[in-house]
């Protein structure tokens, strides 16, 4: 059963689509966060086999954001646009955006 903190709106009103998309939302930003955490471990300790560990484990959350990315743009064609317009490029992006716009 979904609780409030998990929905921002009523569970049975959205989609399955709707749905899998806020799941895959949630876990990129969960992934994210935590490469940020442990990023910021890696930095602050002295002990260099746990920096070595924390940096490993930060690698493995950004790998799991990419692959709730690419789900994403899967899914959501305003991902695949976009995705499409700013990844790999090597332009300056504001500029990249005013020639899209
Ligand atoms: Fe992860």
């Amino acid at each position: 059963m979904a609780t409030s903190a998990e929905w921002h709106e009523d569970y049975d009103k959205m989609s399955e689509e709707a749905l899998n998309f806020s799941r895959a939302v949630k876990s990129v930003q969960e992934e994210l966060e935590a490469v940020d955490w442990y990023n910021q471990r890696a930095q602050a300790t002295r002990d260099d086999q746990l920096r070595r560990i924390l940096e490993h484990n930060r690698d493995e959350e950004i790998e799991h954001a990419m692959m709730g990315l690419e789900y994403l743009r899967r899914i959501n064609p305003v991902f695949d646009k976009h995705m499409r317009t700013y990844l790999f490029t090597k332009d300056d992006i504001t500029e990249i955006e005013e020639k899209e716009d």
